[in-house]
């Protein structure tokens, strides 16, 4: 009798995580014109999807205690940031992200962006790259962004993602298009699996723009790790050499923008085939219809959802689990980047000497440039290293030993001991 009860439970758990883990049935199609850019039109048709993309605007803190929807000053908790990017945007103003519908609100907000900032930041922000792309091309990117202000009513909705007549999904950004072909793979051709990253990868990466067009790269030439990139900036690609130079160091500079879709893809959940979307956007069931949540925000909002269709842990254990790896990946990234803080500050000093030995100077400024490269690599990431922690916590160990071996080089250019 007990037998048959656990024989019968079981055949329901499997029955149960072969359901939970299937998509929803076929999407009655509506007919919703390929201009038409309103989420609330498109909400009309599809309302569970509607409703939940609506979820975006709460503004919350996350139950980890990172991450989360709430738009505050990084530099408050971290104020070696306002060491290591002076000189530059971020230093005035980089706070936390939200959500998506924000997208807009939040660049007209940012002191980092003035009214001739280039257009291409506004590539990530706004569903109507698509027109503006296909009306300008890529002089777009060059053209001031108060002259595209106009053209741009929605921020990032539903035709970001979807092909309005099949609903299936799609990429509209075209420096994704690119960088991809150029690692020879066409995502035209790319599985339904490799979409539910895909779509994110469009915007949830590192990139930079050429000089004199703005054109908007992706450095992936040789690779997702942060020294394959590193190493590919460092052949100064169509000119490009440096984002800034720090007015302490002399250092020329790289500025990581948040690599979400590089480091995961290294991670154990990208290489065990574990899509953003399965994460960021699980199934729900909500009136007996099971539908994709469209709430794209931090997992351990809705834990239960996003991991235990994988993982049998309690949602505790998990959320303890993901605490830990993020209060480990906290401490190093802070020791990082304070120990580079220091070394901007003594490369300095040491630069004031009249008796400096220049080519170790310089040496140091390169040993600064990698060791804030890869503090930055991890710090401009969202997920505080969960995403990959056995490869954000070995970069972060090279990243403090690359700035105390800047510190000691700039002492030995000096003869000094600062
Ligand atoms: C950031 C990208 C993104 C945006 C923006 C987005 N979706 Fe989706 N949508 C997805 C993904 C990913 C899936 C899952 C598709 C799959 O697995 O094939 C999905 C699935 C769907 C489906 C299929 C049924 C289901 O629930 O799985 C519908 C319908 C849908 N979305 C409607 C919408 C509507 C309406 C909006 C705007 C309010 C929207 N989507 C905005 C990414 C997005
Ligand atoms: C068109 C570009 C674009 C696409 C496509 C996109 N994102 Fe985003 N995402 C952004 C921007 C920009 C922000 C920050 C908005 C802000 O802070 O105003 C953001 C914010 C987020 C956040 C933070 C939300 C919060 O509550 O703190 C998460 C999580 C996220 N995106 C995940 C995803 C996932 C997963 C996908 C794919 C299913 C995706 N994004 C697709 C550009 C994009
Ligand atoms: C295995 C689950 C999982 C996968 C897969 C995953 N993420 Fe995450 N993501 C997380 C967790 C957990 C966090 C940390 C959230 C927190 O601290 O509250 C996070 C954080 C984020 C954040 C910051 C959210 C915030 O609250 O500010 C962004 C943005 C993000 N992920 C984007 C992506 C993108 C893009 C992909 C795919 C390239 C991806 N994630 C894949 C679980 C996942
Ligand atoms: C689609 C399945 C799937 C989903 C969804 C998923 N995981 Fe995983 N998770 C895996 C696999 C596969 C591994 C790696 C192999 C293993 O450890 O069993 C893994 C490993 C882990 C690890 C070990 C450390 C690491 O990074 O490898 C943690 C912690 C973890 N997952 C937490 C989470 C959390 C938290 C969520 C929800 C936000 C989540 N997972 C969602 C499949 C999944």
């Amino acid at each position: 009798m007990f037998l048959g009860m656990v024989v019968v439970l079981s055949l329901v758990f499997i029955v149960v995580r072969v359901v939970v883990s299937k998509p929803p049935s076929e999407v009655k199609l509506a007919e919703i014109p390929a201009g038409e850019y309103d989420p609330a039109v498109w909400g009309r048709f599809y309302p569970l999807e509607y409703e939940s993309y609506r979820k975006n605007l709460d503004m919350a803190a996350s139950p980890t205690g990172y991450g989360g929807s709430l738009k505050v000053q990084h530099s408050i908790k971290q104020k070696e940031i306002l060491m290591n990017f002076k000189g530059m945007a971020f230093s005035k103003d980089y706070t936390e992200d939200r959500g998506h519908p924000y997208a807009m609100e939040d660049i007209k907000g940012t002191k980092r962006i003035t009214s001739m900032s280039p257009g291409a930041c506004m590539t990530c922000k706004t569903v109507h790259l698509i027109d503006i792309y296909r009306d300008m091309g890529w002089k777009y990117a060059k053209a001031p962004i108060s002259e595209l202000f106009p053209k741009i009513k929605h921020p990032i909705v539903c035709a970001n993602c979807h092909d309005p007549a099949t609903m299936s999904l799609r990429i509209v950004n075209p420096a994704f298009i690119e960088a991809m072909q150029k690692k020879g793979i066409d995502v035209k051709k790319a599985s339904r699996e490799e979409m539910r990253s895909y779509v994110c990868g469009q915007c949830h990466v590192e990139y930079y723009f050429e000089p004199d067009t703005s054109k908007l790269i992706f450095p992936w030439d040789k690779g997702f790790h942060p020294e394959e990139i590193y190493n590919y900036y460092a052949g100064k690609p169509f000119g490009f050499e440096q984002d800034w130079i720090h007015p302490d160091s002399q250092a020329k500079m790289l500025k990581a923008q948040h690599p979400e879709f590089e480091t995961w893809s290294n991670g154990n959940h990208g290489k065990a085939g574990v899509s953003c979307a399965d994460c960021h956007m699980p199934y729900m069931r909500e009136k007996g219809q099971k539908y994709t949540s469209h709430w794209v925000s931090s997992p351990m909002k809705y834990a239960e959802a996003s991991c235990r269709p994988c993982h049998s842990e309690s949602v505790e254990w998990l959320l303890g689990r993901v605490k830990t790896i993020q209060n480990n990946v906290w401490q190093l990234q802070h020791t990082a980047g304070t120990t580079i803080a220091r070394a901007h500050d003594v490369i300095k000093k040491v630069s004031a000497y009249s008796r400096v030995d220049l080519t170790e100077l310089n040496r140091a400024r390169e040993l600064v440039r990698k060791a804030q490269w890869y503090w930055d690599f991890v710090a401009a990431e969202n997920s505080m290293g969960f995403h990959n922690p056995a490869q954000v916590l070995n970069i972060l160990g090279q990243s403090i030993d690359l700035a105390y071996q800047a510190i000691e080089t700039a002492n030995r250019a000096g003869g000094t001991n600062f």
